[in-house]
């Protein structure tokens, strides 16, 4: 263990600690708030990052959670003070909160830097507020803890259980093909969310909750404990009472994420049968924290790793099923022979320590890595002419026939034009095409919308064809499922190879060979890509502009080119 701090080498001392004009001014307004000497004096301060807004459904309870975090603080002798950061609610804001990750990750490393801070608590959960706290926490680079949100209970209609997101595709669907009434579909609207929490399928937020704690950012277990379980509220304590060791003990994020934290992460992100976004957010926290992460990393750890968690949509059941049957340590506890145990935690004892003991309850929702739920992995990562630099697919949501397929591309150039066409009756559409969506990556979106999901054409809903491939340069929910290939990259915004498809061209894609092709004749392809023109950036003041200028593309992280990396940046300079 390193040496403990004292209470003259905290961050915060330079602010409180010392005797002069401007410490005047910091003490004599925290007096102004009501505090005193014995508030602060000698004591680690603890900034609570709290993604807390009216508006994030999923955040709801953050607001008294940063209450609970502040207990724990004070009960361990430390200084709690809440930061309100950006609430990034995956359903409110649009075009899509992949365009604020980086915002957040952004204002969460300057709210550190900008204060007397010497630990931080991160609070969130919600898809992107999970890699936008971590992100910018690795760049302060304070000892930091991570306290998930936790999902949401289970939906329930009619007595059948409901996932968030994928239940939804599943019954719209059906609504399209006449199988439910708008009343069963309103009845669905009222028991799809019950409780505060995050989406409680195998989406985005699961996974990155469960990421953050492979990595060990979290307390043993956090990541799988409903929203509104009271195991939840002592965890948050807990939480604030850890920090202010963490600050004595100097244990900085640095000294938990390294290269095998990540490997660690991108394991259990297989065996959960995680979210595809997963793989852009750990590329771009490993980018953040110097350690070498690619999508040849994914692919080669998909091959070894099975899916063993029986959650949709992947597999059966819900978050809660997955708790119950002893969460995410239980599930490491399956891993454990492919993990690295040794990796330094926040609890500040090793993973192997964390995971000891643990046990699967139920093993119908965490199998034995003997009996996986698919045969399929969780991710392959597609080469060719069509993804010169990658594109995704999560083989263990498809169905099977389309893992080897050829048919003929219906491209469509934007969103708005597939919207347009997609229910109509007299669209020119088999089961066989590839439906292809342009204009939709990290600049053309712009932010890399979760439209990668196309719906399956009306005509066809109504012959019951429920999965065709679909290729784009967008992302797509981690609560959907389906043969979308994903994340092409370059994408078409800037002259990828998906801007040259055409209707008609045929398109193979073979996900045991990794590799996805446009079949045309080479001297097609050139004169395609000679004729293209680059459109204009979709912004031209604000953030936006920022964002178009500066967004990286989907192998990279999607990071903004001047944030990634770990190039020092000095210290306020008090005065
Ligand atoms: Fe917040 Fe799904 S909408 S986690």
């Amino acid at each position: 263990m390193t040496d403990r701090k004292r209470p003259e080498d905290l961050r915060s001392h330079r602010w409180l600690g010392v005797s002069d004009l401007r410490s005047f001014g910091h003490r004599s307004r925290l007096r102004q708030v009501g505090y005193d000497t014995t508030d602060w004096a000698g004591k680690p301060v603890i900034g609570i990052i709290n993604t807390w807004s009216d508006i994030n459904p999923c955040h709801t309870h953050l607001r008294i959670r940063a209450e609970e975090v502040k207990r724990g603080v004070l009960q361990a002798g430390g200084f709690p003070v809440e930061l309100p950061a950006m609430s990034l609610a995956e359903v409110m804001v649009k075009p899509t909160t992949m365009l604020y990750r980086n915002f957040l990750a952004m204002e969460t490393e300057e709210l550190l830097r900008s204060h007397p801070i010497d630990g931080a608590v991160l609070l969130g959960g919600c898809d992107k507020t999970t890699p936008g706290l971590v992100m910018g926490a690795i760049s302060m680079g304070l000892p930091a803890i991570y306290v998930p949100a936790g999902p949401m209970l289970r939906g329930n209609w009619q007595g059948k259980a409901l996932g968030s997101g994928s239940d939804v595709w599943k019954y719209w669907d059906e609504k399209r093909a006449g199988n439910i009434t708008e009343a069963d579909w309103d009845e669905i609207e009222n028991g799809i969310a019950r409780s505060y929490g995050t989406c409680m399928t195998m989406g985005t937020a699961a996974t990155m909750m469960a990421i953050a704690e492979a990595m060990g950012l979290t307390l043993p277990g956090a990541s799988s404990i409903p929203a509104a379980d009271s195991n939840h509220p002592r965890m948050a304590i807990a939480a604030g009472r850890r920090i202010v060791d963490m600050v004595w003990e100097d244990l900085t994020i640095e000294k938990v994420l390294d290269h095998a934290a990540f490997e660690n992460a991108i394991k259990v992100h297989m065996a959960m049968g995680g979210s595809t976004n997963a793989i852009i957010h750990v590329v771009a926290m490993a980018k953040r924290a110097g350690v070498q992460i690619t999508l040849a990393d994914f692919d080669r750890i998909s091959r070894t790793v099975p899916v063993i968690a029986n959650v949709r949509p992947s597999g059966k059941y819900l978050m809660e099923d997955f708790y119950y049957a002893g969460g995410l340590r239980a599930l490491m506890g399956e891993l454990s022979d492919l993990l690295d145990l040794k990796c330094m935690t926040v609890t500040g004892r090793t993973m192997g320590e964390n995971i000891a003991g643990a046990k699967v309850h139920l093993p119908d929702v965490i199998h034995p890595m003997s009996d996986p739920i698919s045969s399929e992995p969780a991710t392959g990562v597609l080469y060719g002419n069509l993804a010169p630099r990658g594109a995704i697919i999560k083989p263990s949501a498809v169905e099977k026939r389309l893992l080897k397929h050829r048919g003929p591309a219906l491209a469509f150039d934007d969103y708005n034009h597939m919207a347009a066409m997609i229910e109509r009756d007299d669209l020119d559409v088999t089961p066989d095409h590839v439906l292809v969506l342009k204009n939709s990556g990290p600049k053309g979106g712009p932010g890399m919308p979760e439209w990668g999901m196309m719906p399956i054409p009306t005509k066809l809903v109504k012959l019951g064809v429920r999965d065709m491939l679909r290729v784009s340069d967008a992302r797509m929910s981690g609560t959907s499922y389906g043969a979308c290939v994903l994340h092409v990259s370059p994408e078409s915004y800037i002259g990828g190879p998906l801007a040259f498809v055409q209707t008609g061209d045929p398109i193979e894609v073979d996900v045991a060979a990794r590799s996805i092709n446009l079949a045309i004749p080479d001297e097609e392809f050139a004169r395609r890509k000679a004729a293209w023109v680059p459109p204009p950036p979709r912004y031209e003041r604000g953030y936006g502009a920022m964002f178009s200028a500066h967004i990286g593309q989907a192998d990279e992280g999607c990071d903004f080119d001047f944030l990634s990396g770990h190039i020092p940046v000095p210290e306020p300079e008090i005065h």
